[in-house]
């Protein structure tokens, strides 16, 4: 039942979307809508599941963690959906080309590569084997946060204030890691 819940809360920002874009059809320009509607969402998403562990003394999610994080990779998945259907048509040589030309994409590719292994090997029997990589996420975090920065071409407050969230984060993961390792 909690998962249904969570489930239905996970889809809000893509009934939300779907409703701008079909029912209410007040969207100027729809595709740049889908990229930060789809992309701020994954965002969020990848950094929720990331507190996960650190606010376990109050709440307890980490049994969710790998559905909110495959969540995070639904939007992540349907950002690039948009990129490769509605924004190249489909034509691939075009985002090879962009992928190339456009530092912010191909760091934007890289972040979602990584993420597209940490879906496959989530499940029960990989993640055993490759738990470690799955460190992975901060290097794509901190790769997603220069790409949309850049997308965005200027610092805003919004920006600002969510990259000193981010240190703060991994601030306090570090600090907890020194903690657990100084328990063994
Ligand atoms: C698959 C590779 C990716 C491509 C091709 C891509 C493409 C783009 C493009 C073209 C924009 C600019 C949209 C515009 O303002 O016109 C953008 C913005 C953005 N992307 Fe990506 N992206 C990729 C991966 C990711 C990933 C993995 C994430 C997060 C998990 C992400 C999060 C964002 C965010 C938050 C923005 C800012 C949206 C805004 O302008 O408000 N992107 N992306």
């Amino acid at each position: 039942m909690k998962k249904v819940l969570l489930a239905i809360v996970l889809f809000l920002p893509l009934v939300y979307l779907s409703l701008e874009l079909f029912i209410f059809q007040d969207v100027t320009d729809p595709i740049k809508y889908i990229y930060t509607i789809t992309g701020a969402t994954a965002t969020v998403i990848l950094f929720i599941t990331i507190t996960l562990s650190l606010i376990t003394k109050w709440i307890n999610l980490i049994k969710y963690r790998r559905m909110i994080g495959l969540f995070g990779f639904l939007y992540a998945l349907l950002h690039f959906l948009n990129f490769y259907i509605l924004d190249a048509e489909l034509d691939f040589a075009f985002v090879i080309k962009e992928t190339l030309d456009k530092p912010f994409i191909y760091l934007g590719m890289i972040a979602f590569f990584i993420l597209i292994f940490m879906a496959i090997t989530s499940t029960k029997r990989l993640f055993k084997k490759y738990k470690n990589y799955h460190k992975l996420i901060y290097f794509a975090l901190g790769l997603i946060t220069i790409h949309f920065i850049m997308a965005q071409k200027s610092l805003t407050i919004l920006q600002i204030i969510y990259v000193l969230l981010i240190l703060v984060i991994g601030y306090c993961k570090l600090l907890q890691q020194i903690i657990n390792k100084n328990k063994i």
